[in-house]
């Protein structure tokens, strides 16, 4: 049966969540003692329990999820809801069960349908999500069995998967629901095509989903409950007081002895206070269950609903009331409902009080602008008696007189019913459409005077605008008495701008944006009520600006049409088959076994690291005597204390003499516990003088003549000349920014010198053993055989675990290597973005010639990229940006340079696409150029200028684009292109503030290396006398499916099932020197080496298979061994044969290209620069897959990512080169709401004979098709500018973020407030 969290391990937890109640417990648990520990449970989940996840740490990933379960003695029910276990404080779980993924099922016991069907749905890739996925679902159908689509996308809307691109997750959910109540074009499913004959996954295959099998609820937590005998319960731990009082009157008496201590409701305001911003409290009050704050209480004239309710609770109630109450009654309900929807992640609306909310009053808070708008007001409860203050202006610009009082609590918050001629709206705009805070919101109202047009009363809230939420009530006085026409909104933007003042410096910046949102927003309002009052009287005319705004549904479907295996292939031949993820299930019981989860080693410590505060400095003095001095501290190691090189190929493990970026590591701490280590490292003084020149930019860096290697250039034609002769001439600029790989395994090391000969033991998430090998021995001056390194799996990589791991490797060795203790180096999510830098930001600076007709004649084109402070891969990274910076078009004179900058930033590095996907942003963007001077359309001038038959490429290395154009014509006509571009075009007729946009990219995408020893690989494959087979490899699994594949070569090479093959883990022991685990090319070469390994020893074997046909692998497995045949062996694949000779500009650099064409259609708001993503077709040339299933989650995974980097995620710098934007609050990932209404997928077959089984490596090219949203955008916008009478072509640079599309969209509110102008990095 499966077990809930309630397992007797963690004494004190046990305590506290089920045995008799201690009422002066004191914690035994030593992690009780470490700062902060109260605030997690994170910290006390059983060591064994790998289940739940650490990511973030700050509620925002949702790895950490679990499940609480509580008894509610009044309704004697059951309350399931999912928290992020890195927030809850573990003394608020008194009296209810937690169940972490390992209570749902187990493949020890039985996997429970949740899992099942995620694994099965191929909803795992890397697996390090995918516990918390199964925690969100699982929830869900605790309290709904069968839930709706929109359901499961709402419970997911809080866990990020960074590898999958989410579909596969939400279609494992949606196969618990029942269509039978759906019509047939609402039912998304796996869509079969005529000529496909496999699915993805068989339906047939899931066991039955039966809610009546989960576990009860502990009927001992039932009588705790109930047990009218409950006292006061308080938990001591050596710095801080948890006290729950038994009663209100308990709790009043607690706030008039401790008035300063903050009363603990979801702890998702004080948690992130104390873990980030080092906030103490002796004491807490956490008065959580307590029945006199839930209720609701609903009225004639409004409702009350209880302090204690959490957000969650609150969106429950307020849909029974609206459900109940005539709809004029209810608009301010209805604005808090759309907020609620996307305030946080489920786990956070779970845990969230309204109380809570209400007195935090983050100045970007979304719920009290509108109930501010609503005239709500704050019920409070202190020993003095009870008192109304209302939830106004003042009160949430915390003017002192207007606040609570410290010893009073908020016991309700009283929200009246709207009225007729009253109108209350709640408007926001984030950079990602959930879970993400607000850049700028809004809560209005405004009554009129009956049955007329006239403002009785006015009332304007913005939230993220300043430091609080701020009242417009000046704005809102002057224009009390005014017909709501269009003359009021002008006067009204006017106003509001003058009232509202954002700094130039202020906090967040995007202060010329926020200032348009301002007024934006203020007229989606005015519309709003225009159509209100509209549809109540005939009023005045609608004016102008009036347009009515279409809001596209949540559903998301998905076809995904993939390809037909031989009907000769043998049953059971693997091959071309979509085979689940061969640790799918474990992944989704959380007993995947990541660097973190390894046990605790005896005498281990944690390292923590002290890191530059400048980003570029002398170091005058380090000292450590304050940081050595605090308790458990072992030691504190610095550049002194390398052995070896410290300084190797460039690259330097701690910072000597000098820093020279910010986030460079300059020394680590090494401690018993990583509270220690951490707290530690803050008490490390370090004096620093400035060195000029600082340099962060690109701009900068050309200024300065900064680069880190000599340019990189290829050339065709005579471009000075075709210049001469073309009919135009265009030249431009794009800058692209860099993205953050956002793996949800942050770099995890566990370093253990061994007792004898200076070995040294490193386990690790890396795409590249090898080079840990060779840093950490440099590092150490030991030669590489002493140096053992082994890597089970990464959770997630995408080029960010290239070359990082050996830095830290070496950084994490030298510490184990002084401590002589096993070294545990755990980066927290805001060091591992700091530290490890990501994407190269790009400048593309282009020179176009061109004839009318749309024929390009001439490019010339210039690359920089921001490498960063060391080398890095940032010389190849550019050797690739220009050796595929043509794309898909042939243009006869063509010439391309590019260099990358030394800046004073961290150094960036490898990320999925290596280059591609940030430089051939500048080849689509002036092919669009071109089009909108030559008045084509972009399709038509890509179509004019694309490879037709088989060419060289400008290097010179012959291909065939067939698979091009297969992938580009089926893309328009099964995308029903032209049909949808004059449809959008119809609607953007009718809408001129909403604009539809489509965009088709063609894509020729490489492969492997241009040099042949980076693509050799080698395998060892051992056969066991009981027949079974342990393949070992030179790939890493990243969740990228490789072992998986590798087993189905395998299978077919040796023709068993793949249930006799095991792989489990790559080490440097067993296949030494083997190269990287990226460039698309992981499957190709190890799949080779496996192929080869397999085949020799097959052919070992024929003899034994000859003598004896029909007898058994087993049989002739013993046979051969009893003849002494030699059932081990190593399998090599040499390389493909790739050169490029750059003195020549010329070299047959790829093995062979990838082809592909995505068609995307956006819809944007012009008023807030928001856009949703309607459809995406992708056509992908993947020639015969070895695993559909797999091919497909790496296309969907990198477009969605690629989506990601070309939309919403935005890395910020201050000017001095500090990263801003250090977790999921600042930097945002796409989550489930941001993926295509509709996707397909269509898998284009073709010929690869070079490649194993025909097949192409497929890990990378996804991540470029994400550009089809850019410049679907791009088409949008340039509709939008069109109909303004802006005809000048504009350049959109990436990502277009919602600040961008909007300052782009220029019009009267823009022109209302100066231009913003990006600073580029
Ligand atoms: C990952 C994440 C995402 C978020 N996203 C959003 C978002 O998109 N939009 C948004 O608006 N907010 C967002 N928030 C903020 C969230 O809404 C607030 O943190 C939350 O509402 C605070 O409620 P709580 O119960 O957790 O408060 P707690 O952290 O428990 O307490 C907060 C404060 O309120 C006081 N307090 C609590 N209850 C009472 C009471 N009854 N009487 C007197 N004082 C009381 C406490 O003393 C404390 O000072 C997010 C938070 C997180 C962690
Ligand atoms: S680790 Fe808890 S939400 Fe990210
Ligand atoms: S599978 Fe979701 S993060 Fe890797």
């Amino acid at each position: 049966m499966p077990v809930s969290y309630r397992e007797e391990v963690s004494k004190s937890l046990l305590i506290l969540l089920v045995q008799e109640p201690s009422y002066q417990f004191i914690f035994s648990n030593p992690k009780a003692e470490q700062p902060g520990s109260l605030f997690s449970l994170t910290p006390f989940l059983p060591v064994h329990l790998t289940g739940t996840k650490y990511s973030c740490g700050s509620g925002g990933c949702g790895a950490c999820t679990v499940m609480v379960s509580r008894y509610d003695p009044k309704t004697k029910k059951i309350h399931h809801y999912p928290v992020t276990a890195c927030l809850v404080p573990i003394c608020s779980l008194y009296g209810a069960a937690v169940t972490t993924v390992e209570g749902v099922g187990s493949i020890k016991t039985r996997i429970h349908p949740v899992q099942e069907r995620l694994a099965k749905c191929h909803g795992t890739q890397c697996g390090f999500c995918s516990p918390g996925m199964v925690m969100s679902i699982y929830t869900l159908l605790r309290n709904h069995p069968e839930p709706t689509p929109e359901q499961i996308t709402e419970a997911l809307g809080g866990n990020l998967c960074r590898c999958t691109g989410y579909r596969p997750i939400v279609e494992s959910g949606k196969t618990f629901y029942s269509y039978t109540s759906l019509s047939i074009s609402e039912v998304p499913f796996v869509f079969c095509f005529v000529e496909m004959c496999t699915k993805l996954y068989n339906e047939d295959e899931f066991q039955p989903f039966d809610p009546s099998q989960e576990p009860i609820f502990p009927p001992e937590l039932i009588r705790m409950a109930e047990d009218p005998n409950k006292r006061r319960l308080t938990f001591r731990g050596k710095r801080t007081t948890w006290i729950t009082p038994v009663n209100l009157n308990d709790l009043l008496e607690l706030k008039t002895n401790f008035p300063e201590a903050p009363i603990i409701m979801g702890n998702t305001a004080v948690g992130p206070s104390i873990k980030f911003r080092d906030e103490f409290h002796p004491v807490f009050i956490s008065p959580l269950g307590l029945q006199e704050l839930y209720f609701v209480d609903s009225t004639d004239d409004g409702v009350t609903i209880g302090a204690g309710y959490s957000l969650a609770q609150l969106n429950d109630a307020l849909h029974f009331i609206v459900s109940e109450q005539p709809k004029e009654k209810t608009k301010t309900y209805h604005a808090l409902l759309k907020h609620l929807r996307t305030l946080a992640g489920a786990q956070i609306r779970n845990m969230a009080t309204l109380g809570g909310h209400v007195v935090s009053r983050p100045n970007f808070s979304d719920l009290n602008p509108i109930l501010a708008a609503g005239n709500a007001t704050i019920n409070l409860i202190s020993k003095e008696g009870k008192r109304q203050i209302p939830l106004d202006g003042r009160f949430l610009e915390k003017s002192p007189e207007a606040n609570l009082k410290s010893e009073e609590t908020v016991l309700s918050v009283y929200i009246p019913h709207s009225t007729r001629w009253h109108f209350v709206s709640g408007l926001r705009i984030a950079q990602r459409q959930e879970n993400a805070f607000a850049m700028v919101n809004a809560g209005m109202s405004v009554k009129f005077e009956d049955g007329t047009d006239t403002i009785k009363e006015l009332q304007m809230f913005y939230g993220s605008v300043g430091p609080t939420v701020v009242s417009a009530s000046k704005t809102c006085q002057q224009l009390t008495g005014r017909y709501w026409n269009d003359q009021m909104l002008s006067d009204a933007c006017q106003l509001v701008l003058d009232e509202i003042y954002i700094p130039p410096d202020a906090e967040g910046g995007m202060v010329e944006y926020r200032r348009t949102l301002i007024i934006s927003l203020l007229f989606k309002f005015y519309l709003k009520v225009r159509r209100g009052l509209n549809k109540m009287v005939r009023t005045t005319s609608l004016g102008l600006w009036f347009q009515c705004l279409r809001t596209a549904g949540n559903k998301i479907t998905c076809f995904v049409h993939e390809q037909c295996v031989d009907p000769y292939q043998p049953p059971q031949d693997p091959v071309g088959h979509p085979v689940m993820h061969q640790s799918a299930i474990k992944h989704t019981t959380g007993e995947a076994v990541f660097v973190d989860d390894i046990p605790p080693i005896s005498q281990e410590l944690f390292l923590a690291v002290v890191t530059s505060t400048r980003a570029h400095a002398k170091i005058i003095l380090i000292d450590t005597s304050e940081a050595l001095a605090l308790p458990g501290v072992a030691d504190v190691i610095t550049a002194e204390d390398v052995p070896g090189d410290n300084n190797y190929q460039g690259e330097i493990f701690y910072a000597q003499n000098e820093v020279i970026c910010v986030g460079q590591i300059v020394c680590t701490v090494a401690a018993d516990t990583y509270a220690h280590a951490k707290e530690a490292a803050k008490k490390v003084r370090i004096v620093y003088e400035d060195l000029e020149p600082r340099i962060i930019t690109i701009e900068q860096a050309l200024e300065h003549n900064s680069f880190l290697s000599a340019e990189k250039k290829i050339e065709q034609g005579n471009v000075e000349q075709a210049f001469k002769h073309v009919d135009q001439i265009i030249e431009g600029e794009v800058h692209v920014e860099g993205q953050e790989h956002f793996y949800m395994e942050t770099q995890t090391i566990l370093a253990i010198p061994q007792e004898e000969d200076k070995e040294m033991v490193l386990h690790l998430g890396t795409q590249f053993q090898t080079h840990v090998q060779e840093y950490v021995a440099a590092a150490l001056n030991i030669p590489r055989n002493r140096i053992a390194c082994h890597t089970k799996r990464a959770g997630g990589a995408f080029g960010g675990k290239v070359s990082k791991p050996a830095l830290l490797g070496a950084v994490s060795a030298v510490a184990a290597n002084k401590t002589g203790r096993p070294i545990r180096f755990i980066l927290e999510r805001g060091d591992d973005m700091l530290i490890t830098a990501g994407r190269h930001p790009l400048l593309g600076k282009y020179k176009i010639g061109f004839m009318n007709n749309g024929v390009i004649k001439a490019a010339d084109i210039e690359y920089y990229i921001n490498g960063g402070c060391t080398p890095d891969e940032s010389e190849l990274v550019m050797e690739f940006i220009v050796l595929r910076c043509e794309n898909a078009y042939y243009i006869p004179n063509f010439r391309c340079r590019g260099r990358p900058c030394k800046t004073n930033l961290p150094s960036n590095t490898a990320f999925r696409g290596f280059g591609f996907p940030q430089g051939i942003v500048v080849s689509e963007a002036y092919i669009t150029a071109v089009a909108s001077q030559c008045n084509l359309t972009p399709e038509q001038v890509k179509e004019i200028n694309m490879y037709k038959r088989t060419s060289r490429t400008v290097h010179k290395q012959i291909f065939n684009p067939e698979p091009l154009r297969r992938c580009w014509k089926e893309c328009l006509e099964k995308s029903s292109f032209s049909a949808r571009k004059l449809a959008a075009e119809e609607f953007n007729k009718k809408n001129y503030w909403k604009k539809r946009g489509l965009a088709v990219v063609p894509m020729k995408f490489t492969v492997g290396m241009p040099t042949t020893f980076y693509n050799q690989a080698a395998a060892l494959v051992h056969i066991y006398l009981d027949g079974s087979v342990l393949v070992s490899h030179g790939g890493c699994e990243l969740g990228q499916g490789l072992h998986t594949k590798m087993i189905q070569v395998a299978s077919r090479e040796l023709n068993i099932p793949e249930s006799y093959i095991h792989l489990s883990e790559t080490n440097t022991t067993t296949v030494p020197n083997a190269t990287f685990t990226a460039g698309s090319m992981g499957a190709d070469i190890n799949g080779k080496a496996v192929q080869n390994a397999c085949q020799i020893l097959k052919a070992r074997l024929q003899p034994v298979i000859r003598k004896n046909p029909k007898g058994t692998w087993e049989e002739w497995i013993s046979e051969a061994y009893e003849e002494s045949i030699n059932l081990s062996t190593t399998g090599y694949f040499k390389g493909y044969q790739t050169n490029m000779d750059w003195k020549k500009g010329e070299g047959d650099a790829f093995p062979y290209f990838v082809y592909g064409a995505s068609c995307s259609e956006v819809e944007v708001d012009c008023l807030t620069g928001a856009h949703k993503l309607l459809r995406t077709d992708i056509f992908m040339d993947a020639a015969f897959s070895i695993n559909p299933a797999v091919d497909i989650g790496q296309i969907e995974g990198a477009f969605v990512q690629g989506m990601g980097f070309y939309t919403i995620e935005e890395l910020k710098y201050s000017p001095e080169g500090v990263l801003y934007s250090r977790g999921p609050d600042d930097y945002k990932i796409p989550t489930v709401t941001e993926i295509p209404e509709e996707f397909n997928v269509t898998l284009v077959r073709s010929q690869n004979p070079i490649a194993i089984y025909s097949s192409k490596g497929l890990g990378e090219a996804g991540m470029f098709l994400g550009s089809s949203v850019l410049f679907a955008i791009y088409d949008a916008v340039a509709a939008a500018r069109r109909e303004r009478g802006l005809t000048k072509t504009f350049t959109l640079s990436s990502p277009a973020t919602p600040e961008l599309i909007r300052m782009t969209c220029v019009d009267q509110f823009t022109d209302m407030v100066r231009v913003v102008r990006r600073a580029p990095y």
